[in-house]
């Protein structure tokens, strides 16, 4: 049975307070599920980024959650809402069940230290208890873990190529020994070759380790290939989530589709590149309606009138997915 580990329900984030406030994510229900890939996709500045920091709570200011409800299902003391966590709590929640890879994360190694101690440091962090010895063992098996020879650990960063340190970073979010690992974006500064083989070495690691994963991106291909479920983000709202393989053979929103048609598949058919006219919306002057309907080919009348409502819609093989587009009647 598919079990609920993380459940964001109604989360609203904005930048700023009262009317100079940006509606960054805005009413986003999404499930992250024991033991799955979830992708996150969308256009840069889509939310996805102030998503994984508002339901961490690791928001940077002037964020702030505006509203809504994340809860996890801890596996030990039961069901609770991250959000009403109180600090001391949260730290634990932190270190225990979730480890994040920040956007530009390889360059977040300490350039002065030894790729070693690095890892040994924050084994340490982790457990405090253990011998020296058992931390360097531990901090080798991470290596190996993901594709790097032990001797390694004598490196500093900047002898390791680019491919290396991301590698390492996964390496440091797996030494927590974490029930959710989110990624935004951990591979951009790599090319499109090395940030397959990682992200397939992930979600093999995640089969052997039984940790979720969040994966943010906006490279949808590459979701398409490693992910078990993906959602897709348009001006801080969910706009489609369906199992990979249904977005990927009959996604439902033309913004999906769009977004398909903006990255080269490297596996499966040839698709057209056609790309998506126009940018994505200002957040201070959204579009009325559907904010998408603006750059969509498909508009019609009761686009530009209301938002239209995530939900199930009302189609064969449906229940296992939402959307929210007016083509789509839900249920
Ligand atoms: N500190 C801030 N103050 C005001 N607005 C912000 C701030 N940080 C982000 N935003 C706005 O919030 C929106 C969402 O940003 P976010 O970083 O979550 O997007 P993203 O989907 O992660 O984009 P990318 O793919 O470029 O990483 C953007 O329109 C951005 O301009
Ligand atoms: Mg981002």
């Amino acid at each position: 049975m598919i079990e609920p580990l993380i459940e964001i329900k109604s989360l609203n984030v904005d930048y700023g307070l009262g009317d100079e406030a940006v509606h960054a994510v805005r009413d986003v229900t999404l499930t992250l599920h024991r033991g799955e890939v979830l992708g996150l996709a969308g256009e840069s500045g889509s939310g996805k980024s102030t998503l994984a920091y508002g339901m961490t709570r690791l928001l940077p200011p002037p964020g702030v959650v505006a509203g809504g409800e994340v809860i996890y299902h801890d596996p030990e003391r039961g069901p609770y809402d991250v959000l009403s966590l109180t600090n001391s709590e949260l730290r634990e929640f932190r270190w225990a069940e979730t480890s994040i890879v920040f956007q530009g994360a390889m360059n977040s190694l300490n350039p002065v230290h030894r790729i070693g101690s690095q890892l040994t440091d924050a084994i340490k962090a982790h457990d405090p208890r253990g011998s020296r010895q058992a931390r360097e063992a531990r901090a080798r098996e991470l290596l190996n873990l993901v594709g790097i020879p032990g001797d390694r650990m004598e490196s500093y960063p900047h002898q390791l190529s680019g491919g290396m340190r991301q590698r390492v970073m996964i390496g440091m979010a797996l030494a927590l020994e974490p029930k959710v690992v989110i990624m935004d974006e951990p591979t951009t500064a790599l090319d499109v070759v090395m940030q397959r083989q990682i992200l397939g070495e992930l979600v093999q690691l995640r089969e052997r380790l039984g940790f979720s994963v969040l994966f943010i991106t906006h490279d949808l291909s590459l979701l398409v290939e490693f992910s078990d479920r993906i959602a897709i983000m348009y001006g801080g709202r969910i706009v489609e989530q369906a199992p990979a393989k249904q977005i990927y053979t009959d996604s439902l929103h033309p913004y999906s589709a769009g977004l398909l048609g903006s990255f080269p598949a490297l596996r499966g058919p040839k698709r057209e590149l056609t790309g998506i006219p126009g940018s994505p919306p200002d957040l201070r002057a959204m579009p009325t309606g559907c904010a998408f309907h603006p750059r969509c080919p498909k508009s019609f009348e009761p686009c530009a009138q209301e938002i239209p409502v995530l939900g199930v819609p009302d189609a064969p093989g449906g229940s296992d997915r939402t959307v929210a587009c007016w083509l789509h009647p839900v249920r």
